[in-house]
C-alpha cells in the first residue's frame, strides 16, 4: 500500500490488517516510540479542522516523526501554486508522507501516481474521509467485538458526508448492513449507493440499529437554507430524548463531530451512557498510528513484530 487515499480501493484483508494495528496501538495509550525516528511528515489542511489535524500530529510524534504542519494562508498556494506543485516542493527536501484535507473530490486520486512521498486522505470534499472511517470501525469492533452482522444506521446530510462516502464502501465489505436515513434534499445520488444499501424513515433507523451514527448539517455546503429553523430539523430527522428511548436495547449513538448540539443530536445525549462519540475521537490516534506506520514501513517495523497483531 502505497497511499490511503480511500476505502474504496483497499481490499477486506488490508482493512482488518490496518484495524488490528490500530487495536494493538489502543492498548497502549501514550506510548511514544521512534518507528519514525528523525523522518519528516507534514500536515496539509486547506479545509479547516480541529480532530483530524491534531490526532494526526499526536500520532505522528507518538511515532517519532518530525511533524510540518503547512498552514495554506501563509505557505505560496496564495500566490497560485498547486497542491502538486507544493507536494513536489516538499518532496525534494527529503519529506515522506502528506497527510491531505482538501474541499476538492478526488484530488488525492489525481495527485497518488504523480508523486513519490506518502499520501493520507483526511477528508476530501464530500468523496471519502477513510481514517475517520477506520477509527469508526475500530470503536465498533472494540465495543461489539465484532464488525460482521451489526446493523449501522448512518442518518443526516448523506449528500455531503465524506464520512458516509467512506462507509459505503467499506461497512458492507465487511458484512454489516447499512441503512441510511435523512430529509430528501440531503440524500446521495442513487448511483454512489451500493445494491443492498436500504435508505428507510427516520424511526426505523434508530428503532432497529446496532449502531445509530449521526451526521451533521453541512450549512457550509449548502446552497440555500433547508429549513426554517434548527428545531424544526431536530424534530423532523435528529436524535431527540424520545426517539434515543427508542433505541434497541444495547444499541449505541455514533458521530463523526463536529457536532452542532441540538440540530442532528439532542445536547444530553453527546455524553449520554451509551454514546460512544468521545471514545471515537480517542481511537482517532491509534487509527492513524497504524496508517502512518502502514505507510511509512510497509508494516515492517520491529514494533510491528513486537505488538500484539492477533485479531481481536
Ligand atoms: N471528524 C472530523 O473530521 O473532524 P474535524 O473536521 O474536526 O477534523
Amino acid at each position: 500500500m502505497n497511499h490511503l487515499i480511500g476505502m474504496k480501493e483497499l481490499e477486506k484483508p488490508q482493512i482488518e490488517a490496518l484495524l488490528d494495528r490500530a487495536n494493538a496501538w489502543a492498548e497502549r495509550p501514550g506510548e511514544q516510540t521512534d518507528i519514525l525516528n528523525g523522518r519528516f511528515v507534514a500536515n496539509l489542511f486547506l479545509e479547516p479542522s480541529t480532530r483530524t489535524r491534531f490526532s494526526f500530529e499526536v500520532a505522528e510524534k507518538r511515532l517519532g516523526a518530525h511533524v510540518l504542519n503547512f498552514t495554506a494562508e501563509t505557505s505560496s498556494t496564495t500566490k497560485g501554486e498547486t497542491v502538486y506543485d507544493t507536494l513536489r516542493t516538499l518532496e525534494s527536501m527529503g519529506v515522506e508522507a502528506a497527510v491531505i484535507r482538501t474541499k476538492e473530490n478526488q484530488l488525492l486520486q489525481d495527485l497518488a501516481g504523480q508523486v513519490q512521498l506518502r499520501l493520507i486522505n483526511a477528508g476530501d470534499g464530500t468523496n471519502e474521509h477513510p481514517t475517520q472511517c477506520l477509527l469508526d470501525l475500530l470503536t465498533m469492533k472494540r465495543y461489539f467485538g465484532k464488525i460482521a452482522g451489526l446493523k449501522v444506521a448512518i442518518i443526516g446530510d448523506l449528500r455531503h458526508s465524506r464520512v458516509l462516502g467512506s462507509h459505503l464502501h467499506a461497512l458492507p465489505k465487511l458484512g454489516a448492513e447499512l441503512i441510511l436515513s435523512g430529509p430528501p434534499s440531503m440524500m446521495r445520488a442513487k448511483e454512489e449507493v451500493p445494491a443492498g444499501v436500504k435508505t428507510v424513515d427516520i424511526e426505523e433507523a434508530i428503532e432497529t440499529a446496532d449502531v445509530v451514527m449521526m451526521l451533521r448539517v453541512q450549512l457550509e455546503r449548502h446552497e440555500h437554507a433547508l429549513f426554517d429553523t434548527k428545531e424544526l430539523y431536530h424534530q423532523a430527522y435528529g436524535l431527540t430524548l424520545e426517539r434515543a428511548q427508542r433505541m434497541k436495547k444495547g444499541a449505541v449513538i455514533m458521530h463523526p463531530a463536529p457536532i452542532n448540539r441540538g440540530v442532528e443530536i439532542d445536547t444530553n445525549l453527546v455524553e449520554a451512557e451509551q454514546s460512544l462519540i468521545f471514545t471515537q475521537m480517542s481511537n482517532g490516534v491509534p487509527v492513524r498510528m497504524a496508517v502512518l506506520e502502514t505507510l511509512m514501513t510497509g508494516g515492517e517495523s520491529k514494533w510491528a513484530s513486537s505488538l500484539q497483531m492477533a485479531s481481536f
